[in-house]
C-alpha cells in the first residue's frame, strides 16, 4: 500500500519540477533580457534632418535622444557650405565603453529668400535710358551670385508713375519680391515727341535729338551753355576730308568752326546792325540756334557763293557725305532749313545718315528727312 502510494507521489513530483525549471529558466532568460534592454544603448534622430546652407550645425543637433551611451563625435561641425545629402557616421559609446556607429542621412538644404536692396522709388526724365538693375543690390545665405529682374510693364518715353518689382530667385527656387515705382517726368527741357515722318525725337537737357542725331535749326534750340568746341568725330571727319582733298590737289580749311553762344550772339547782332533782322535771319542763325554752337559744323574756305563753283566746292559737294558731312543747307531750300544756300557750311551726321542725304547731289534736307520744320516761335 505505501509502496504504492510513495510510487505514485515519484510520478506527482516529476513534472512539478520540470515547470518550475522551466519558469525559473524564463524568469532569469527574462531578467537578462530586461537587464540588456534597459542597459541597451538607444539613440533617436529628430524627425527633420535637414540643414540650411551655410549654417552652423552639428550632428548631435539632430540627435533627440541618447540613452545608455554618450556621442563621441556628435559635437564635430557639418561642412555646410554645398547644397545636397551627406552620409555622415555618428559615433556613440555604449555603457560598456564599446563604440557603435550610426549612419545620419543630413541633407543640406535651401529655404531662405534672398534679401533685395533697392530704393523705394528711382526718378528718371522721359526718353533716358535707364538700367533700373543699377541700384539693386540681392544677397542670399547661399553664396550664389543672384540677379534680380524687373516685373511690371513701363515705358521710358512716357512720363507716369509705374508700380513695378523687382524679383530674385535663388537655385533651390527661394523668391524675394521688391515693390518700387519708376518715375518717368517730363518738362520742357526733356521730352519725348515724334516728327511727322514717324522719327522719334528726344529733348534731353534743352538738347532736341531726332533718331540720335542732334538737331538745331530755328525750331530748335541749344542751351546756353551747350558745347565746348568742335567734336572729336567732326574734327576727325574734316581731316579725313583734307587728307583726301589735298591727293586731289585741292585745299581745304575750316574758315569758321565751333561757335559759342555767346559768339553767335555777337555775330548775329552784328548781321542785323547792318542788314536788319529779317535779312540778318535768312543766313545768320540767333544765339542758341546755330550748329556751329554744337560742334559738328564748320564753314569751308571762302564764306562765299563763290565756293561752290570753284574745285574744292564742287568736290566737297560730291563727296563730303562719304566723310558724314552733309551741305546743310543745300541751293533752293530755303523755306525748308530757314537759310539760303551755303555750299561751305557743312555739317557732321555720320556716313549713314550723310549717304541718304547725299541723294546723288541733290541734297535732301535734314527738315525733309525727319518731317521737321525749322521756324522761328
Ligand atoms: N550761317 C548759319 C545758318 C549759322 O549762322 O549758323
Ligand atoms: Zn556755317
Amino acid at each position: 500500500m505505501s509502496s504504492k502510494k510513495r510510487k505514485k507521489k515519484r510520478k506527482n513530483n516529476g513534472p512539478s519540477i520540470v515547470v518550475i525549471i522551466l519558469l525559473l529558466g524564463i524568469g532569469v532568460t527574462y531578467f537578462i533580457w530586461q537587464y540588456n534592454e534597459k542597459n541597451r544603448l538607444n539613440i533617436t534622430f529628430k524627425d527633420e534632418l535637414n540643414i540650411e546652407i551655410n549654417s552652423k550645425a552639428s550632428l548631435s543637433d539632430f540627435v533627440k535622444e541618447v540613452t545608455n551611451g554618450n556621442l563621441i563625435n556628435g559635437n564635430d561641425s557639418i561642412d555646410t557650405s554645398k547644397l545636397g545629402s551627406q552620409n555622415l557616421k555618428l559615433k556613440v559609446k555604449n555603457k560598456k565603453e564599446e563604440e557603435e556607429t550610426y549612419d545620419v542621412l543630413i541633407k543640406v538644404v535651401d529655404t531662405t529668400k534672398p534679401v533685395i536692396t533697392a530704393k523705394e522709388e528711382i526718378k528718371s526724365y522721359a526718353g533716358r535710358d535707364i538700367n533700373l538693375l543699377a541700384n539693386v543690390t540681392v544677397s542670399d545665405n547661399s553664396n550664389e551670385e543672384i540677379k534680380a529682374i524687373v516685373i511690371g510693364e513701363y515705358d521710358l518715353n512716357k512720363d507716369g508713375k509705374y508700380n513695378l518689382k523687382y524679383v530674385a530667385t535663388d537655385s533651390s527656387n527661394n523668391q524675394a519680391e521688391y515693390d518700387f515705382i519708376l518715375n518717368i517726368i517730363s518738362d520742357k527741357n526733356n521730352y519725348v515727341f515724334t516728327t511727322s515722318k514717324g522719327f522719334q525725337g528726344k529733348v534731353i537737357d534743352g538738347v532736341t535729338y531726332i533718331d540720335g542725331v542732334l538737331i538745331a535749326n530755328k525750331t530748335y534750340a541749344l542751351p546756353s551753355t551747350y558745347g565746348k568746341g568742335l567734336t572729336s568725330e567732326t574734327q576727325n571727319a574734316f581731316n579725313k576730308m583734307k587728307a583726301d582733298a589735298n591727293k586731289q590737289g585741292l585745299s581745304l580749311w575750316i574758315a569758321s568752326g565751333y561757335r559759342s553762344y555767346y559768339d553767335q550772339k555777337y555775330i548775329y547782332n552784328n548781321y542785323v546792325k547792318t542788314d536788319g533782322q529779317k535779312v540778318a535771319d535768312t543766313y545768320s542763325a540767333r544765339a542758341g540756334h546755330s550748329e556751329h554752337q554744337s560742334g559738328l559744323a564748320f564753314d569751308l574756305n571762302t564764306i562765299s557763293d563763290s565756293f561752290a563753283f570753284t574745285k574744292e566746292g564742287k568736290w566737297v559737294n560730291d563727296n563730303c557725305y562719304k566723310y558724314g558731312l552733309i551741305i546743310r543747307y543745300p541751293k533752293g531750300k530755303d523755306n525748308i532749313t530757314g537759310y539760303m544756300y551755303e555750299p561751305w557750311h557743312l555739317r557732321y551726321v555720320g556716313v549713314e545718315l550723310a549717304t541718304k542725304l547725299y541723294n546723288n547731289g541733290t541734297w535732301t534736307t535734314v527738315e525733309e528727312y525727319y518731317g521737321i520744320d525749322s521756324k522761328y516761335k
